[in-house]
């Protein structure tokens, strides 16, 4: 079975590292927000790091107001995070893996080493109406957890695919490119709405975006990167440009 129409989730984390660079105001993370949703952003998200080096807790506040499409809040699982996501009541909650010395978020969350404690912490965030999500390695043990903890939703870490991709290892592409395949099947058939996520670029998101049970898609680094080049719009233009076309 196919997921509906595959959507675009631009992540505009990458404005702020550049406005947080110098400080002040400029570039505003969510004027890039406005003008990824008219674009052809399916929806948007931020990730509020704890030491808050690109978004900021006003950034929130600013896409919470300006948004017409959903706000995906990526967050660690925190009580700090918990008590920011109860109070904005973003469209949904994506929770993922965080390390203060990390440059990025470095592989996908252990579900399964903490189930008890996570199905407690999502509970309230589900029962605000946030659509929760777990950030994890195409690994079974890790589906089968988030089926059990009652996350509806997967987004699949596409970095070893992507890094695999980047610097030409293509036995190892195939691999993590299998790891991908299978899990988003697996997980479909499991009733998990699936997602990817994690350097993705026009060369290598034409694969994961052709599977047919892939729904949502979330693009940042890259993105904003081609905007230096393309301006911000037409770099999401062409971004949904490979993926439809792998996807048809
Ligand atoms: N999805 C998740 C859960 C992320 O944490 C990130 C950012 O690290 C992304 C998607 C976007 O990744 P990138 O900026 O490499 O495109």
């Amino acid at each position: 079975m196919t997921a509906d129409k595959l959507r675009l989730g631009v992540n505009i984390d990458h404005v702020a590292t550049i406005r947080n660079a110098r400080g002040g105001d400029n570039p505003d993370p969510v004027r890039a927000a406005i003008m990824a949703e008219a674009a052809g952003a399916d929806g948007i998200t931020a990730h509020l790091r704890e030491d808050r080096r690109h978004i900021v807790d006003a950034d929130i506040d600013g896409l919470m107001a300006a948004l017409t499409v959903p706000l995906n809040f990526e967050m660690a699982a925190t009580d700090e995070m918990q008590a920011i996501a109860l109070r904005h009541k973003p469209h949904a909650v994506c929770l993922v893996p965080e390390k203060r010395e990390e440059r990025t978020t470095e592989g996908g969350l252990d579900v399964a080493g903490n189930d008890t404690a996570l199905a407690a912490y999502i509970a309230p965030l589900r029962d605000m109406g946030a659509r929760v999500s777990m950030f994890i390695a195409a690994d079974r043990v890790q589906v089968d957890a988030c089926l059990r903890i009652g996350a509806p939703v997967i987004e699949l870490h596409a970095g070893a695919y992507a890094d695999a991709w980047a610097e030409g290892r293509w036995d190892d592409r195939d691999v993590e490119l299998a790891k991908i395949t299978h899990m988003t099947a697996y997980a479909h058939d499991l009733g998990l709405e699936v997602h990817v996520g994690h350097g993705l670029t026009y060369d290598c998101v034409g694969p994961v975006a052709a599977l047919p049970q892939v729904a949502e898609l979330n693009i940042g680094h890259f993105i904003i990167g081609e905007a230096i080049f393309q301006g911000l719009g037409p770099a999401i233009v062409q971004m949904r440009r490979c993926m439809d076309e792998a996807r048809a």
